[in-house]
């Protein structure tokens, strides 16, 4: 069982970190499978089901929705750093098939349980009503909103903002170019093209992560690609399966980073999951200078999964454009970090970050001012540069489990202990984080 991390935590610099290790189930993975199985046909099973907050979010609402959902846990003997790995059973109730909430869905901190679960109740003949905690009510839904609204719901929110209520409906297909590139929306409008009349297509000018096309063809759907564009033609019903999750790659990012940033440094990350569309962070520490060695040795549910052996080697400056942010979205603050052990970051075109669960292009400058790096905001990104190693102090995570993490691998290459403050929020995500950081480190 993980440990519950407190409120505060200071972490001290390190000579190197070093080991080998298994990251918690991957949580974009593990909420598409729980929710694709909720509206299957028949009994699912999720092996290495993510354990964060996020994730059992999305259970709780679908248990409400009028699914079965079962979760055990299973000790592994292994060596990999992760002791128990989450198996979730889940009794579909088949395409519509959902029954109305008697109370409000609560989403957390999870902008993915709220926006998928909308996709999916934009064809269900009943009213829900939808929210979050103080960071999902701020984030932006209207883009959300617009497209479920063309193909026929119904949806309400007071000032562009939660609680959201939809009254689903009998859809139509539609043809839709999202005005920002979200995996989140993409994913909701295939889930809501699923369950509609006739075909829906989603063109996306920049690609973005494909796990909710490789999960819908696990549970039996047919997806068609033209150029840019992906089809998905309604009506077709779910079959019940079983899968296993990859380890979360954007876990493993915080890792790769440290290995990336410290002299001495060898990690390897196994069983870690390896989609092309996720692991743009490894071209960019091959940029900065890294040694990356990447193996893939399985395919779960057309996930590749494999093997990542990062070390140092040096850090280069770089700079990261609109084109490469969505491919990024989640790793760039991490990569903040890694500037502040010697390199020099440049990161433009992702004003996105300001909509997450904290605005991370602010909060994330300031906290690593506090801890005396040199980094200022820009409008649409940050500019961190290394020439002086942060003195340490303390770093609000402003509640965001990534802006936490980010934070605690800039302390390993301060000359002080830095404190974190928010370091609980990593519940969200990796609960183990700081156990597993800990038999990492060489402390000095
Ligand atoms: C996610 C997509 C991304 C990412 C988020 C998870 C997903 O959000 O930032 O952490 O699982 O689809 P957007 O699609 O809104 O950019």
């Amino acid at each position: 069982m993980s440990v519950q991390t407190p409120p505060v935590v200071t972490v001290r610099p390190t000579r190197w970190v070093r080991g080998q290790l298994r990251c918690p189930g991957d949580k974009s993975i593990s909420h598409r499978y729980a929710i694709l199985a909720a509206i299957a046909d028949g009994t699912s099973w999720i092996n290495g089901y993510a354990p964060g907050n996020d994730c059992a979010a999305t259970l709780d609402c679908l248990k409400k929705l009028g699914a079965t959902v079962n979760r055990h846990n299973t000790e592994l003997n292994g060596t990999h750093k992760v002791n128990s790995l989450d198996v979730v059973e889940i009794v579909g109730c088949g395409l519509r098939g959902l029954k109305r909430s008697n109370v409000i869905l609560d989403a957390h901190n999870s902008g993915t349980t709220l926006r998928l679960l909308t996709g999916v109740l934009a064809a269900h003949s009943f009213e829900t009503t939808l929210t979050g905690d103080s960071s999902l009510q701020r984030r932006p839904m209207k883009r959300l909103v617009d497209p479920l609204e063309r193909m026929g719901a119904k949806v309400s929110l007071i000032n562009n903002k939660l609680p959201l209520t939809i009254m689903g409906t009998d859809l139509r297909g539609i043809d839709y170019v999202p005005l920002v590139p979200s995996a989140q929306v993409k994913t909701a409008i295939l889930l809501a093209g699923l369950q509609a009349r006739g075909p829906t297509i989603v063109s996306e000018s920049i690609p973005t992560r494909d796990h909710t096309e490789r999960a819908l063809s696990a549970f039996g759907i047919t997806i068609e690609r033209n150029g840019k564009g992906i089809l998905i033609r309604g009506g077709q019903r779910l079959h019940a399966t079983s899968q296993r999750v990859p380890g979360d790659f954007s876990s493993a990012a915080f890792w790769s980073v440290a290995a990336a940033a410290l002299p001495g440094s060898d990690i390897e990350l196994v069983d870690v999951g390896l989609n092309p569309t996720r692991i743009a962070l490894l071209d960019v520490l091959r940029r900065v200078g890294a040694r990356v060695d990447i193996s893939v040795d399985h395919e779960t549910a057309g996930e590749p999964t494999g093997r990542l052996r990062i070390r140092h080697h040096q850090i280069c400056p770089i700079n990261i454009t609109a084109a490469e942010v969505p491919a990024l979205i989640d790793e760039l603050p991490v990569l903040a970090a890694l500037a502040t052990h010697g390199g020099d970051i440049r990161v433009t075109g992702a004003e996105e970050l300001r909509t997450k669960e904290s605005d991370r292009i602010g909060m994330l400058v300031s906290g690593l001012r506090n801890l005396g790096a040199d980094a200022s905001e820009l409008s649409d990104g940050f500019h961190v540069k290394g020439t002086a190693r942060p003195v340490g102090g303390v770093a609000d995570a402003a509640g965001d489990h990534r802006l936490a993490m980010t934070f605690a691998i800039v302390a390993l290459g301060a000359s002080n202990p830095c404190v974190i403050k928010g370091a609980d929020s990593v519940a969200v995500s990796y609960p183990d984080f700081f156990e597993t950081l800990e038999t990492l480190c060489e402390t000095m």
